[in-house]
């Protein structure tokens, strides 16, 4: 019989269950591996034993016989399904306070019906975003644990170990909150991640067709950017793709990509249920919707030859364009600050509605590192909580509101360009758009109001006095 040893065990052993286990055993950690197809777990320990501590385990019992209690499973498989079938696999098998883990990327709601069932047989159950792709798996991603407090007690110093480490040491893992409280924030960062993506795309699309950059200098006005405020990994490997050169072709790498985004899921996730919250994110909305449009090639193809803009424009002088380019900085920067507001307005509202109590200032600190949208940014958003934690946006946040106030003259004029020169900017407009409504005095609102007691004696609320009023709109006619 096996002897129990191991403080963690890994089911699920594809690239990103294979990465985090190596991640755990180079940190000192004794780490049973388990997969269904038991090859991979041999592959695994002939190829990275020497890394660290393994035990491999080819049956299910033989896998829980090797966790030290209380046991500790993550479980890195396929979302869905999957994930269904491992824990009724494994759950028989566990004790009263065992733990487990899942890391894969499930939807919130799933979380949450697994975390009770699971709770009911006095499991805990602990759904875990983890981003940062598989090199962030094996070097230190960024870590979002849901579930109960006390499962975190035994299983944080394990996960803060191999998380990434902000510029300041501290660990990017922190306990969210619970139930669904871990995949949900993952959720919401996929969908920033969406939003500075597209950003970014828009950002690309305007140097170069109002600009008149060639790719490479693109990459190059990136790569100044990423020394300052939009210093992040999403601008730094942009710079990286932009000046790629494609090696069959010698031409720019971004040339011969079919302009066809895919997704696999998660931003469309963040609309969705954000419609359900009631909370605008018009900048993430905008990203899912952009790669849908980018991906219907019929409606692409039935629209080609449409007219654009009658006025020709005329090239700028390298001056003006340096000018442009400098106006785009402050576009993009301040589009980034709305989409983040918007994002954390969600986790904001998931967190009151579902009794999460959510650090909003803690989830910009994990954020730091390991995760795809790791930005120097995020400290000055975790500053912003941290000054304020009752931050109704982080537009009103007094730095954010004076670089967005400075900012916006050169976004109003880049969307204004966008639109006299026909290049589409959904993600500009729409962060626009949002910021000046926000801080418009009265809004068109009053008259849909108005049209909604006509046709359907909604009835409407009045600026003077208390109560609910419907007008008998017949007799005015
Ligand atoms: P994956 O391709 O999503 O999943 C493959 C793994 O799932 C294999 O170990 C496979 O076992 C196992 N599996 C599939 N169906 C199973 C079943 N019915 N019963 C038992 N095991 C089953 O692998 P991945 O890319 O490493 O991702 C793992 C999870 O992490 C996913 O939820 C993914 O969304 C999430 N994630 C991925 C990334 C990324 O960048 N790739 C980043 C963060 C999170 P066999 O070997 O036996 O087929
Ligand atoms: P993270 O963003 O935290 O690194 P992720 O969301 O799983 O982790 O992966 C990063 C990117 O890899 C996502 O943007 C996602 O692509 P989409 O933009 O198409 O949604 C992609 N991704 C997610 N799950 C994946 C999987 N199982 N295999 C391959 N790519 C995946």
């Amino acid at each position: 019989a096996t002897t129990a040893t191991a403080q963690i065990g890994v089911t699920g052993l594809a690239v990103m269950g294979s990465n985090l286990a190596r991640n755990f055993a180079r940190h000192g950690h004794t780490v049973a591996v388990h997969n269904r197809t038991a090859a991979k777990t041999k592959t695994l320990v002939e190829q990275h034993g020497h890394e660290g501590t393994f035990v491999p385990a080819e049956t299910a019992e033989e896998f829980v016989a090797a966790l030290q209690k209380p046991r500790r499973i993550i479980i890195m498989v396929k979302a869905g399904e999957a994930t269904d079938a491992v824990i009724d696999e494994f759950a028989p098998l566990l004790d009263e306070g065992d733990v487990i883990i899942d890391g894969g990327n499930a939807h919130f709601a799933d979380t949450r019906r697994r975390e009770k069932d699971l709770r009911d047989k006095g499991i805990h159950f602990v759904g875990a975003g983890i981003s940062g792709g598989e090199e962030g798996a094996l070097n230190g991603p960024s870590i979002m644990p849901g579930g109960s407090a006390e499962s975190y007690k035994s299983l944080g110093p394990l996960l803060e170990s191999i998380a990434a480490k902000a510029a300041d040491g501290t660990p990017c893992a922190v306990h969210v909150g619970p139930d669904g409280a871990g995949h949900f924030v993952k959720m919401v960062h996929n969908g920033i991640e969406y939003a500075d993506m597209q950003l970014i795309a828009e950002a690309y699309d305007l140097l170069r067709t109002v600009g008149g950059f060639a790719p490479e200098r693109i990459a190059e006005i990136f790569r100044t950017w990423n020394t300052g405020r939009l210093d992040s990994y999403l601008i730094e490997i942009t710079a990286e793709v932009l000046a790629h050169k494609d090696a069959a072709t010698g031409r720019p790498f971004v040339d011969i990509v079919a302009d066809e985004a895919e997704q696999k899921g998660t931003g469309r996730w963040t609309v969705q249920t954000a419609l359900d919250l009631g909370v605008p994110v018009s900048g993430i909305a905008e990203a899912v919707f952009a790669r849908s449009v980018s991906g219907h090639k019929e409606l692409r193809e039935a629209a080609n030859g449409l007219p654009g803009p009658s006025a020709e424009a005329a090239a700028l002088s390298p001056a003006a364009a340096e000018e442009f380019a400098a106006r785009v900085e402050e576009a993009l920067y301040a589009s980034k600050v709305v989409s983040y507001a918007q994002g954390w307005n969600m986790i904001a509202k998931a967190s009151d509605e579902y009794g999460w109590n959510i650090d909003l200032g803690a989830m910009a600190a994990i954020w730091r590192g390991g995760c795809i949208i790791r930005a120097a940014f995020l400290d000055r958003i975790r500053a912003a909580f941290a000054a304020d934690p009752q931050l109704p946006t982080l537009l009103a946040d007094r730095q954010f509101a004076e670089e967005v106030g400075r900012a916006q003259d050169a976004w109003r004029e880049v969307v204004a360009t966008a639109v006299r020169r026909g290049v589409p900017t959904p993600g500009f407009a729409a962060a626009l758009a949002y910021y000046d409504a926000l801080r418009a005095e009265r809004l068109p609102a009053a008259l849909t109001q108005g049209q909604r007691d006509f046709f359907g004696a909604h009835t409407y609320r009045r600026t003077d006095r208390e109560g609910s009023f419907h007008t008998p709109w017949s007799g005015d006619r």
